[in-house]
């Protein structure tokens, strides 16, 4: 995943991040989700850990990091691996709210910000499974 953000050079967003902050959002994401009325219930909260481990994992893929997640999970397939939630429009802008959160919480650089938001939401968008 490439992304003009800055003057320099298209770099690799995992480069320009760096894994500690992903580490960090994916992190205050978790941290988030179990008092949340509509993600907490979705989320098995005895395997908290290990889902916040899968999604720093692929995140750290998909932005050009190393790609551990291939090697532990296959590919992604992810509206499979969604399709036993309920995501409607409510549980996606919650989702991409908690995350909107995390970044604020972590200061990631404003026009990384802005980069991930669309990033991240069109992925949401595309995992919705149920009308509104
Ligand atoms: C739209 C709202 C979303 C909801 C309600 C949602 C919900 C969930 C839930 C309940 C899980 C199971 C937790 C686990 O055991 O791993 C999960 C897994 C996962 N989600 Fe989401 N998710 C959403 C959006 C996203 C987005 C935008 C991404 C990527 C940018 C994403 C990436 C993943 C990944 C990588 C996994 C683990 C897949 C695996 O390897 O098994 N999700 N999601």
């Amino acid at each position: 995943m490439l992304a003009r953000v800055s003057d320099d050079a298209e770099l690799p967003v995992y480069d320009l991040v760096g894994g500690e902050r992903i580490a960090a959002m994916v992190a205050a994401f978790y941290q988030r989700v179990p008092a949340d009325p509509i993600l907490g219930p979705m989320y098995p909260r005895s395997d908290l850990p290990m889902a916040e481990q899968r999604l720093r994992s692929f995140l750290t893929y998909r932005l050009g990091g190393p790609a551990d997640y291939l090697r532990e999970r296959g590919h992604p397939r992810l509206r499979m691996r969604h399709a036993s939630f309920q995501i409607d429009l409510a549980a996606r802008d919650r989702w991409m709210l908690l995350m909107r959160a995390a970044m604020v919480e972590v200061q990631m650089p404003a026009e990384i910000q802005a980069y991930l938001e669309g990033f991240l939401g069109d992925i949401a968008t595309f995992l919705k499974n149920r009308s509104d």
